[in-house]
């Protein structure tokens, strides 16, 4: 299986536009070891030919350019994306989506409550019904069920729901339901080896684990490191649990399950990296504390074949 980071930054990406945080002023002055990240996508392949795109992000068009392989040019109008795939429907997560408006009618997979969320508070998914519209399959998140995707049959999906947010123009934010969130195991069927991809969750239940423990990679929330991180910086009142996101550091934070001697022949990587967060600084403290915990911070670019 192959694994292409498109974006690995969190919302707003790094730098975000309006941010005069340590970590953005950082890397637009160059005076911190880092690099610039856009927002939370990637790509998985079995056979480096026919791709399933996971979320579309607001900075989709920069991403598909920097990643050759999703243009393969065998026809006037073409792209290697047989499918996209949605963890949730947040902005970071679903813009894109109308950028690529052209190639409709898309393959999209996602929960009903996405689906919900996409065609009401934030109804991209009937606006672009003036495009040629979707083609949306809805699927379970019991944790059971596994489906396949048409042209990458070599590869196996179950979404499992996470205990994190509906978007914050969701109609129910503030009314959990199943499926607002999920985490998907991905399998490969020839190698047997397996992916776990969670980019944004707050609670990890006993479900998340086991699907954590089989997996031979977990790329998981890592958007920030402290639950008051934006308090703490003046950017906002808000918890990061508050946000549905789980902190590295701290009892029951990200680093402590991630210490799990079951995850100890997995690759283990953060993604959705918040611009606050100082493990994007490579010689900050805390980079340090992660590296010592053989946990990896993804990066736009990285490649992960498995
Ligand atoms: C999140 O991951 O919590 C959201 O992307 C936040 C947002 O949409 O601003
Ligand atoms: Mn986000
Ligand atoms: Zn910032």
């Amino acid at each position: 299986m192959y694994i292409r980071i498109l974006g690995s930054a969190a919302g707003g990406g790094f730098p975000q536009w309006n941010c005069n945080c340590p970590n953005c002023t950082g890397v637009r002055t160059s005076s911190i070891r880092t690099s610039a990240r856009t927002q939370s996508s990637i790509a998985v392949s079995a056979d480096n030919k026919s791709w399933v795109l996971f979320n579309t992000s607001p900075d989709i068009l920069s991403q598909l350019q920097s990643f050759d392989k999703l243009q393969p040019h065998r026809t006037i109008r073409d792209t290697a994306i047989v499918a996209i795939l949605y963890v949730d429907a947040q902005i970071d997560h679903t813009t894109g989506l109308l950028m690529l408006r052209e190639g409709c009618p898309h393959h999209i997979y996602c929960t009903d409550m996405v689906y919900q969320d996409l065609t009401t508070a934030f109804p991209i998914f009937s606006m672009l019904e003036h495009w040629g519209g979707n083609t949306i399959h809805t699927i379970a998140c019991d944790g059971q069920s596994s489906f396949n995707i048409e042209k990458i049959e070599q590869l196996s999906f179950t979404a499992i729901h996470l205990d994190s947010k509906a978007p914050p123009y969701s109609l129910h934010r503030h009314n959990p339901h199943i499926g607002d969130n999920i985490g998907v195991f991905i399998k490969d069927n020839h190698s047997g080896k397996s992916l776990f991809y969670a980019p944004g969750l707050n609670v990890i239940s006993d479900e998340v684990k086991s699907f954590m423990h089989q997996a031979d990679c977990v790329l998981i929330d890592g958007t920030v490191w402290r639950d008051d991180e934006l308090v703490k910086l003046k950017i906002s009142n808000k918890l990061a649990s508050d946000m549905g996101h789980l902190p590295q550091s701290g009892k029951g934070g990200m680093i402590e399950v991630l210490s799990d001697p079951k995850l100890n022949n997995s690759r283990k990587i953060l993604i959705h990296i918040n611009n606050t967060n100082p493990i994007l600084n490579e010689d900050s403290e805390e980079r340090k504390i992660l590296i010592k915990n053989n946990i990896e911070v993804a990066y736009d670019g990285m490649d992960i074949e498995l």
